[in-house]
């Protein structure tokens, strides 16, 4: 009888789901090998309730993102990620995941596991490669607009590629929010944190801004779109013409991004008015395989759009998995 080894939230953590420094090396590989085409990402799908990309914001989603990872990974498998940003004020997490890793070979489901947290480390540390490839050596400063559980991975990740930073901002407009960001994150990474309610309100110009909301209108400040920034747009909607000031534009994967096209980047490339010419990596692979070049001077205005993929929460997945295996975590169900 064939088994199906099952990890919980709680498995996955002791497991080491929240290693930032193992993921970001993970993440920073699989990215490479979607460059190189090691890979399979068919588009996800995405199950909107409501009438329209808008409607997710009060009413959700559930993203099916089906993947193959091939180098030195071999898995495949997906993540089925439900969100609803009103869950918050039930008590809930806005996004909830499972992933079911198969065997590349049989095909075989061979682990089902909570991907809650896979998924948010993972963005994290995408971001985290971009600010190792396109942030200012020396950045100091860094804003966030967002104070979920998002930005907390995307500080982290960010953090850790850019030892150097100084002042550390969030912006939410609840300021609850902000409030606990600050306690969490201040401990967490021994720094301090301040909230703010408005981008106007900070004090310092921003060597790295990152939006990581889920609000229906354009939050991020187009002040943000001054020489030496990297701006990361993780979720949410920058000001219309903020991608239009960038030196330099990079995707994880500009496919994946026009095939779920929530940015105003890609709705205005489908719409035929923006030239995807323009864009300097399409895949950020290309930067980390050294055929292109990353940030080139202090003065780039550079901006990263990840949309996510799920061959980056495969790259996470496998290694709790092995190790599960190795320990003999989790629960095996006959299947
Ligand atoms: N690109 C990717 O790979 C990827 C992956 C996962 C999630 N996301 C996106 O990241 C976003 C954030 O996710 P999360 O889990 O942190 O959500 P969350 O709901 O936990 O946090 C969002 C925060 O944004 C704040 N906010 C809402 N409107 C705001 C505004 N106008 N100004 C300032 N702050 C505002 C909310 O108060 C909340 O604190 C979502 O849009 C999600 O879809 C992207």
């Amino acid at each position: 009888m064939n088994k199906l080894l099952y990890l919980s939230g709680e498995d996955v953590i002791k497991l080491g789901g929240l290693d930032m420094k193992t993921a970001l090396a993970e993440v920073e590989q699989a990215l490479k090998l979607v460059y190189q085409k090691d890979c399979i990402v068919p588009g996800k799908i995405s199950m909107g309730f409501g009438n329209s990309i808008a409607d997710e914001s009060t009413k959700g989603r559930i993203n099916a993102m089906p993947s193959y990872l091939g180098g030195e990974f071999d898995i495949a498998g997906i993540k089925w990620i439900g969100s609803n940003p009103k869950n918050i004020e039930r008590g809930l997490p806005r996004a909830s995941a499972v992933i079911v890793l198969n065997d590349p070979d049989t095909k075989m489901p061979v682990c089902f596991m909570n991907g809650a947290d896979i998924s948010a480390v993972r963005t994290g540390a995408s971001s985290g490669v971009a600010a190792k490839y396109l942030a200012k050596e020396n950045a100091e400063t860094i804003l966030l607009v967002g104070a979920g559980y998002q930005n907390q991975m995307q500080l982290e990740a960010i953090y850790i590629a850019r030892p150097s930073l100084k002042y550390f901002y969030v912006v939410d407009i609840n300021p609850e929010a902000g409030k606990n960001f600050c306690e969490l994150m201040g401990k967490k990474l021994n720094i301090e944190v301040k909230a703010l309610t408005d981008y106007s309100q900070c004090d310092r110009i921003p060597d790295i801004t990152v939006n990581a909301t889920s609000a229906p209108i354009p939050v991020m400040d187009i002040a943000a779109a001054h020489p030496g920034n990297m701006h990361v747009c993780v979720g949410g909607l920058d000001h219309p013409e903020l991608y239009k000031r960038a030196d330099k534009i990079v995707c994880d994967s500009w496919t994946q991004v026009q095939h779920r096209p929530v940015c105003y980047m890609a709705q205005d490339a489908l719409a035929g008015k923006f030239d995807d010419s323009k864009i300097y990596a399409e895949e950020i692979g290309e930067i980390i395989a050294g055929d292109k070049k990353g940030r080139e001077n202090d003065n780039e205005f550079c901006y990263y759009k990840p949309v996510g993929m799920g061959v980056l929460d495969l790259a996470i997945a496998l290694r709790l998995y092995r190790k599960a295996k190795q320990i003999g975590a989790g629960i095996n169900l006959e299947f």
